[in-house]
């Protein structure tokens, strides 16, 4: 068995901007009031997004001088989806490569995610499905459509469940099904046989959807904890393609889910490389 340990380190990436936040965001919670606070955080972070988004629009002007059509492609997606997300654009531009990937490489199978939230990362996959594939695949979108769960004993390291900016409380990370389903099957007009969004906690949902999910090109992990990324791994795996592709978005954020993904690695002695998606997340292929 290749020794997994060897392979190059996949680490938390902070900008610059997230760097900073780490230090500015405890000083207001120190300083100010809690109403305050949040509105403080919340004026932040909107502001911080809409920055973030008005800068990618002149990445996504560069790619329409300087890219080819995939290039133009995943540019114009992901300025469309960032105010989807909470990935922010690395995660958007991973999935769409990875969906790329299967489409240019045909893989049978259908697109699925653990943890969509308001459904940005989803909705890349389907997108650049539609724009790049042959013929339309299945999208299974698997949440609690309630935020996140606790963390179990499992998540934690040193008293931390991760490198967050503030910790994550059960119902973070909201997003609700009629969100998911407006931006789905209203803004995107997929027909409603194709995407499938199935709500519920995956230790209850993904043993019994397996057989209807069937063959899987593109498996996403997006639920930060231990259990929400073992869960889905050990109902899913065996049913992604070979050659098919497993994102996990919070390999090196999330302590347990490096945890979880580095366990099914290693007890199925799987030697395929962990790929860094640029910012923190990893992926590799089957
Ligand atoms: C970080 S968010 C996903 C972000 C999303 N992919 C995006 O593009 O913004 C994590 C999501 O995982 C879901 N989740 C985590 N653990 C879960 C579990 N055990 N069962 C169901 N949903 C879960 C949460 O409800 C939340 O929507």
């Amino acid at each position: 068995m290749k020794d997994l340990s060897i392979q190059p380190k996949i680490e938390y990436q902070p900008s610059l901007v997230g760097r900073l936040a780490r230090i500015i965001i405890p000083l207001l919670q120190n300083i100010l009031p809690s109403k305050y606070y949040r509105l403080s955080y919340d004026f932040l972070y909107i502001t911080y997004n809409k920055v973030l988004r008005g800068l990618y629009f002149l990445e996504m002007l560069a790619s329409y001088i300087y890219g080819d059509r995939e290039k133009k492609l995943q540019k114009s997606l992901t300025y469309k989806l960032l105010p989807y997300t909470m990935g922010g654009k690395k995660a958007l531009e991973n999935a769409f490569e990875m969906t790329c990937f299967a489409e240019n490489r045909q893989l049978e199978g259908a697109l699925v995610e653990c943890g969509v939230a308001q459904g940005g990362t989803s909705a890349m996959m389907a997108l650049a499905s539609r724009v790049l594939g042959e013929t339309p695949r299945q999208k299974w979108l698997f949440d609690s459509y309630e935020g996140l769960p606790e963390p179990t004993a499992e998540d934690y390291e040193g008293g931390k469940t991760g490198h967050f900016i503030r910790p994550l409380p059960k119902g973070s990370c909201l997003g609700t099904i009629e969100q998911v389903s407006e931006l789905m099957f209203d803004t995107l007009e997929f027909p409603k046989e194709e995407v499938h969004l199935i709500k519920g906690w995956f230790q209850d949902t993904t043993p019994v959807y397996r057989e209807k999910v069937g063959k899987i090109a593109v498996l996403r992990l997006d639920g930060d904890w231990y259990e929400s990324t073992k869960v889905p791994l050990e109902n899913f795996f065996d049913q992604v393609v070979e050659g098919g592709l497993i994102i996990i978005d919070d390999y090196a954020t999330c302590f347990g889910s490096r945890k979880a993904v580095d366990e099914f690695r290693t007890n199925r002695n799987i030697t395929n490389p962990l790929n860094p998606d640029g910012r923190g997340g990893a992926w590799f292929e089957k």
